[in-house]
C-alpha cells in the first residue's frame, strides 16, 4: 500500500488528470493560431515568460500520468526526504512527490508559483490529499523565492516551470545538490542551454534524455 495508489490521492489524481487531458493549452484563443514556432519561442524566451504563464494561468500544465508515477518512484527509491520544485501550478507533480515524501517518512517539499489562483489551487489539492503539512509553497517568480532559506542538501529537483530559466534555477542550487542528488527537468528540449549543462561528461552530472522529454541527471560528486 502506498500514498500514491490509495485513497483520499489516487482518485483525486484521476480526476486532476482527467481535466488536464480536457485542457489543452492549443485551445487557448491566444495561441489557437499562433504557428508552433512562435509557440516554441515564446516557450524559450527570458523576458516574456511571465506574461506567457499568465496567460495560461487557468490550464494546469501537468506532467503526464507517466512522468508523475516516475517522479513517485524516483524519490521513493531515492529516500528524498528534501525536494525541491520549480513551477507548481495547480500541484499535480507536487502530489506525486509529496506522496513519496509521506511514504519515505516525512521530509520537506519546496515547491514555488507565481500566479497566486494557481497557488490557492495547489494548496486546496493537497490538503484534500491530506499532505498539506509537507510542502511549502513559496508565491513569486523561482528567481528571488528560491534565493534563500534552502536546505542545506537537497536531494532531489524537480525543474518544470519556464524553460528558459532552467540553466539559472540549476546554477542557483547546485551547490546544495549532494553527491547522488537528482535533478529532473520536463520538456529540457526547449532549453538548450540547460542540456549543455548537465550533459558534457566534465559538467559533474550523468545525464540523459528518458520518456516524454524528461531529462534525468544525477548529480556526481
Ligand atoms: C508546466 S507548469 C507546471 C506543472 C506542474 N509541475 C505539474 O506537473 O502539475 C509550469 C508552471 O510554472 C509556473 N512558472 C513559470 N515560470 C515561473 C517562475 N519564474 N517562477 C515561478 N513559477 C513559474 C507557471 O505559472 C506554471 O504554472
Amino acid at each position: 500500500m502506498t500514498t500514491l495508489t490509495t485513497a483520499p490521492l489516487a482518485p483525486l489524481l484521476h480526476r486532476l488528470f482527467e481535466e488536464a487531458a480536457l485542457a489543452s493549452p492549443e485551445d487557448n484563443p491566444a495561441f489557437a493560431d499562433m504557428p508552433a514556432a512562435n509557440l516554441a519561442r515564446l516557450m524559450r524566451s527570458k523576458t516574456q515568460y511571465l506574461n506567457f504563464y499568465s496567460s495560461l494561468k487557468d490550464y494546469p500544465l501537468a506532467v503526464s500520468p507517466a512522468t508523475g508515477t516516475l517522479l513517485y518512484m524516483l524519490a521513493r527509491s531515492h529516500g528524498a526526504r528534501n525536494v525541491v520544485e520549480f513551477g507548481t501550478s495547480f500541484g499535480i507533480s507536487t502530489l506525486h512527490l509529496a506522496a513519496a515524501l509521506r511514504d519515505n517518512g516525512g521530509g520537506r517539499l519546496i515547491s514555488t508559483e507565481f500566479e497566486p489562483s494557481k497557488v490557492a489551487r495547489a494548496r486546496q489539492n493537497l490538503s484534500a490529499a491530506g499532505l498539506l503539512d509537507l510542502v511549502e509553497i513559496r508565491e513569486g517568480d523561482a528567481l528571488q523565492t528560491l534565493a534563500q532559506d534552502l536546505p542545506e542538501h537537497i536531494d532531489l529537483l524537480l525543474l518544470d516551470g519556464a524553460k528558459a530559466l532552467y540553466p539559472d534555477i540549476l546554477q542557483m542550487l547546485e551547490n546544495r545538490l549532494a553527491p547522488g542528488a537528482l535533478v529532473i527537468a520536463d520538456d529540457a528540449e526547449y532549453s538548450p542551454e540547460y542540456l549543455a549543462l548537465v550533459r558534457p561528461p566534465a559538467a559533474g552530472y550523468l545525464s540523459m534524455a528518458i520518456a516524454e522529454g524528461v531529462e534525468l541527471s544525477m548529480r556526481l560528486g
